[in-house]
């Protein structure tokens, strides 16, 4: 018996039970009401306020820029969208890194201002106190390992993390202190399928993929590469479930040709 078919709102006890059913996890991003309102009633499971909003909606190169304001007001018009799906935001660069009362209070703002159900943060070992001190005022918090793009000018590049083995030893010691602090999921951002399938094995709480292979209990995507409205990114892992960009344009050069010949508005489309 499927357990997210008949919830009415998903929280992170059915995360944690689909994990244990092993019924994957379909998370998604989103950052905005339109966009979430579709996404929602499509039956995602997680929705995503992912400070790739940065790249995606404002067309910065990185996550960096980003502001807490910023995320509030994508967040919040999520919220609203939002019915079934559980919303998770990201806490923006800058904002939670080396001083853990600097991130309460960030996540405190998220959690009041937008009315999301859990906050997402980048890191492992470095960020046990910040994470410990959210946690500590009843806040979810979902991990984020492996290519964490808030340190990409630390990576120098967007390529897969943790192909060596040190880097493979930490990430899962990660992992595991990430569950033992109390995340209730984590996100594994491009690495080796076989690692990313060692470290689900490995801790109770749901793993969600992106470019980390199909042995984890969920996947998570950027909807604006899914449905091809974005078209400059095109990992491996991406697979695109539709080309928007196409129809949108498509759909934008017919409403030309008839707002230029005349044609629009006809008598049936005036007063
Ligand atoms: O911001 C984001 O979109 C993310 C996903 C890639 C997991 O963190």
């Amino acid at each position: 018996m499927s357990v997210h078919k008949n919830i009415k709102k998903i929280t992170t006890h059915v995360l944690h039970e689909m994990k244990l059913k092993k019924q994957k996890i379909a998370m998604l991003t989103a950052y905005d009401y339109s966009m979430a309102r579709i996404l929602d009633s499509a039956g995602v499971d997680v929705l995503l306020v992912g400070d790739s909003a940065s790249n995606v909606m404002a067309g910065n190169e990185s996550t960096l820029p980003i502001t807490l304001d910023e995320m509030i007001y994508h967040a919040r018009g999520v919220v609203r969208a939002t019915s079934r799906a559980l919303v998770v935001v990201d806490l923006p660069f800058g904002s939670y890194q080396g001083n853990s009362k600097e991130a309460l209070a960030t996540a405190i703002r998220i959690m009041k201002e937008t009315g999301a159900h859990a906050i997402k943060l980048e890191g492992g070992s470095v960020v046990k106190e910040s994470v410990e001190r959210i946690l500590s005022a009843g806040i979810p918090v979902m991990g984020h390992l492996g290519l964490t793009p808030q340190s990409i000018h630390k990576f120098g590049t967007y390529v897969v993390r943790a192909k060596e083995e040190e880097e493979a030893r930490k990430l899962v010691e990660d992992s595991h202190l990430l569950e033992d602090i109390g995340c209730f999921a984590i996100v594994l951002e491009k690495i080796p399928a076989k690692l990313a399938c060692e470290v689900s094995k490995g801790v109770q709480i749901p793993v969600i993929g992106i470019g980390a292979g199909p042995h984890v209990d969920g996947q998570v995507l950027v909807t604006h590469d899914m449905l091809g409205i974005i078209q400059d990114f095109s990992p491996r892992f991406l697979r695109r479930y539709h080309n928007l960009f196409a129809e949108i344009t498509g759909a934008v050069q017919n409403y030309i040709i008839d707002v230029r010949s005349g044609d629009f508005p006809n008598e049936k489309e005036q007063y």
